[in-house]
């Protein structure tokens, strides 16, 4: 027997296991074999194929589970649709009860939920118990008030309708009530697929959503794997897919629902910075370090992962890393004093174990601690990499396991260099005593949360999500909302009439032998304004008119086929000129003040207005519609002005998360922004799509109509005189099918606008997968653009920004 002196000479804790009683009985109860969860019954587990779910700190399998087929998801979907327009009709106030008695039911069995998470998944009991279940518990609570609200808040919004949800197994009742309760808030009826490693907590989450009495239907739950997740992106009758997982099945959904018109939101993988600077509080960093990447054993997808020091403190945080490494207690994951737990699977754990061996292989100095990981289960101790090279594996590869890597800076631009040099951009936390420092490198990292002196807080009130390759859409707030609700009007929008495309025409270079104008007639048509015909054909790209690369122009017929001008015939090389004319004015500009982005906005207004003659007669010159030409210009002259007004009031908020801080939600622009212009009202289209971008902004490239291109190419001459600095807006006008997918296609390229045909919107989408830019695009659906509702507003606004919220914690 061990004396307390010896005790206190180890000090080494007891055993203090929660119990797994009710968690084993609950499974005993149902025979520890499962079907799905289908209007609202369970079907029977022995109906076909099944596969089981272990326990990753023994091993041992727990229940068996069924590989959903595509019939399963088939059946699943037709109860979600069949119960949808009956949950919507219930209204604000009968959803808000239900998603109550949901958060109540989920605190009543919190502990058998947070036992039964902990011994699927592997994670500590202190982790399940304090966080991630009263956090689930609190997204239902949170938007049981989104429900009782939704009609005020969001009027003219309806639900997508069926939404299918894929999740991941690291926090699998956390992603399951992130995705869960704002679609049930707005309306929505869900199929969720859990993860295969980690399936048992939905459904037990579906059986006491059968004690709430939520309506059949409304949730189910298909078990299965990634061929389970797969039929369910390809089930024709769905509306929505939400996905959390790796970003290279997230870019599989993203081109497998290309053209479908189902609405995508990704939560994909990250890398992200955690950044010292050498005021830090170094004790409170150690522990920021301990949060940010050994909690779950580091399978978080917004991790710090990456720990960039100030020159003058790496030494003596790794050395304070180090000691504190030897203190972390590893083990069973029900001991309430046991900081890690368990890798998910196998597989997990092999993969860890060979980043690490490759990063080694590149020259990375390894470093664990001297205790040794149990040997039962799967187990990988806390990990510290130094000497890794910023573009080795280490540093890019998101692990998913407890490895951190650890590099220098020397001034703060270094480090916003280093923090931005992934694909990613999901998180990054910074840590310095100076708010004003921190608050001045929140904005220039990528990344969707910035936690300043704090990491790894969530919260139902705050938006979560990724820029770049981390995926787009947000869960969790305000602006987790929009994901799952659409404009009123575009449930019943017509179709557009499909115009066929003009049929390019050349002009060759002027000087050419055959360089005759080709206008009807002969010599310089004079256009309808009295005006000579510009014969320039130019592009217009970082403020100059340049030729086109191959120096082609296009003819644009007008009323009766006769010539109304040219345009320059833009190829692959003037898009790629043209994005990059705008990466370089995109940060300078999105740096000036809103005010300043506004009076340009009026400035262009009123330059327009001054020329609002000249521009109706070139409109009429291609319509033949000379009192709708007035009208175009006069509206697009009005929504300059709308632009003008919003450049400075589309607020970034406060929101009210529980903690000790103050969580800044703030609207930024998305980068470098492609825009496709629609073909109807080509000035008005084309203003409408320019606008809301620049004033929040974006620098863009703009292709413009096909029949009208001449109302665009003119409006270069507005902006010469109203101080919009080059590179800001890009025109390229050409054959949109030799553009177009350069554009979607480009690296570079941030997000994109479509708005044009069906086809085209689904080559838009499917381009877009290289570098997961955001895409926009109108399914050749018709949108009145002249209307102030469907052709302006927040909408607009919503699309050209994305929202990154700012963690400060504050107090002592
Ligand atoms: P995964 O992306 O394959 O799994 C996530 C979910 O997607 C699971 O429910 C899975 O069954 C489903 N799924 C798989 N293939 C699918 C397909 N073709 N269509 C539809 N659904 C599909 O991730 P996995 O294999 O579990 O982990 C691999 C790596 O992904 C990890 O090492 C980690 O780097 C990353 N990952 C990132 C997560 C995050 O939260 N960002 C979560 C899980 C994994
Ligand atoms: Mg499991």
């Amino acid at each position: 027997m061990s004396k307390v002196a010896d005790i206190f000479e180890t000090m080494e804790y007891g055993p203090a296991p929660e119990s797994a009683e009710r968690a084993n009985s609950w499974l005993d109860d149902h025979g520890r074999a499962f079907g799905h969860y289908l209007g609202g019954a369970f079907t029977d587990p022995d109906a076909g194929e099944s596969f089981e779910t272990a326990n990753p700190a023994t091993g041992v399998a727990m229940a068996r589970v069924r590989q959903g087929s595509p019939e399963d998801v088939d059946e699943a979907v037709r109860a979600a649709r069949a119960a949808q327009p009956r949950w919507w009709a219930l209204g604000p106030h009968g959803r808000a009860r239900y998603l109550y008695a949901l958060a109540r039911r989920i605190q009543k069995h919190a502990r058998l939920f947070a036992v039964l998470e902990s011994m699927d998944n592997g994670k500590p009991i202190r982790e399940s118990r304090d966080l991630d279940i009263p956090l689930v518990a609190r997204h239902f609570y949170h938007h049981a008030g989104w429900a009782q609200l939704m009609a005020g808040e969001l009027p003219d919004y309806e639900p997508v309708g069926v939404v299918g949800q894929i999740i991941p197994w690291n926090f699998p009742m956390l992603m399951l009530a992130w995705k869960v309760a704002p679609a049930l808030a707005t309306g929505n009826t869900v199929v969720l697929k859990p993860a295969e490693f980690t399936p048992l907590t939905a459904l037990l989450f579906a059986e006491i959503s059968r004690e709430a009495e939520l309506p059949a239907g409304v949730f189910n739950v298909v078990t299965g794997d990634g061929r389970t997740g797969a039929a369910l992106v390809a089930h024709p009758s769905v509306d929505k897919i939400a996905f959390t997982g790796s970003t290279e099945v997230g870019r599989i959904i993203r081109s497998e629902t290309a053209g479908t018109g189902k609405r995508v939101s990704l939560e994909l993988g990250g890398k992200s910075p955690f950044v010292v600077f050498d005021d830090a509080d170094l004790d409170s960093v150690v522990e920021g370090v301990v949060d940010a990447i050994w909690f779950n054993q580091g399978q978080v997808c917004c991790a710090g992962s990456r720990i960039l020091a100030q020159e003058g403190i790496a030494v003596a945080l790794e050395r304070k890393l180090r000691a504190r490494m030897e203190t972390l207690r590893m083990g069973d994951p029900l001991d309430k004093a046991v900081d890690m737990g368990a890798i998910v699977a196998p597989v997990q754990l092999e993969r860890i174990r060979s980043l690490v061996e490759k990063g080694r292989g590149e020259g990375a100095e390894v470093w664990q601690p001297t205790w040794g990981v149990p040997r039962e289960g799967w187990f990988y101790p806390p990990t510290l990499c130094t000497n890794c090279a910023p573009s080795g594996t280490l540093a890019q590869v998101e692990i998913f396991g407890p490895v951190v890597v650890m590099m220098t800076f020397r001034t703060p631009a270094e480090a916003v260099a280093l923090a931005n040099d992934t694909r990613y951009g999901l998180a990054a936390s910074i840590w310095t005593e100076s708010v004003n420092l921190a608050l001045d490198v929140a904005p220039k990292v990528k990344a969707g949360t910035v936690w300043v002196n704090c990491t790894n807080f969530f919260d139902a009130a705050s938006g979560f999500g990724g820029y770049r390759e981390s995926g787009f859409g947000r869960e969790g707030g305000r602006e987790g909302l929009w994901e799952y609700v659409r404009p009123t009007w575009e449930g019943t929008a017509p179709q557009a009439p499909e115009l066929s495309a003009p049929v390019p025409e050349d002009v060759p270079p002027p000087g050419s032998a055959a360089g005759a104008p080709a206008g009807a007639g002969g010599g310089d048509t004079p256009a309808a304004g009295g005006r000579s015909v510009d014969r320039t054909a130019k592009l217009y790209i970082g403020g100059k008119q340049t030729r086109s690369d191959g120096d082609y122009s296009m003819a644009v017929r007008g009323v009766g086929g006769r010539v109304a001008g040219e345009v320059g015939w833009g190829n692959r090389k003037d898009v790629r000129n043209a994005v990059e004319a705008a990466r370089k004015a995109q940060a300078g500009w999105a740096a000036r003040t809103a005010h300043n982005r506004a009076q340009i906005l009026y400035y262009l207004a009123e330059n327009l207005d001054a020329r609002r003659k000249e521009m109706a007669a070139r409109l009429a010159s291609m319509s033949g519609d000379g009192k709708g030409a007035a009208a175009e210009v006069e509206a697009a002259v009005r929504r300059l002005f709308t632009y003008g007004a919003w450049a400075d009031k589309w607020d970034g908020r406060v929101h009210s998360t529980p903690f000790r801080n103050v969580t800044l939600a703030m609207n930024e622009p998305i980068g470098v922004m492609g825009a496709v212009c629609p073909d109807e009202l080509p000035l008005l289209g084309f203003v409408s799509c320019l606008a809301p971008l620049v004033a929040m902004g974006n620098a863009v490239v703009a292709i413009p109509s096909r029949v009208g291109p001449l109302a665009a190419t003119d409006f270069y001459q507005v902006m010469d005189t109203s101080d919009v600095p080059g590179g800001v807006v890009n025109i390229v006008t050409g054959v949109h099918d030799e553009i177009v997918p350069t554009l979607a296609a480009h690296d570079d390229v941030d997000g994109i606008w479509y708005f044009g045909s069906a086809v085209g919107s689904t080559d838009v989408e499917r381009a877009s997968t290289g570098n997961m830019k955001r895409t926009w695009v109108s399914y050749g659906r018709s949108r009145n653009w002249v209307d102030a509702h469907q052709g302006e507003g927040e909408e607009f606004l919503r699309e050209a920004t994305q929202v990154k919220n700012i963690w400060v914690p504050y107090g002592e």
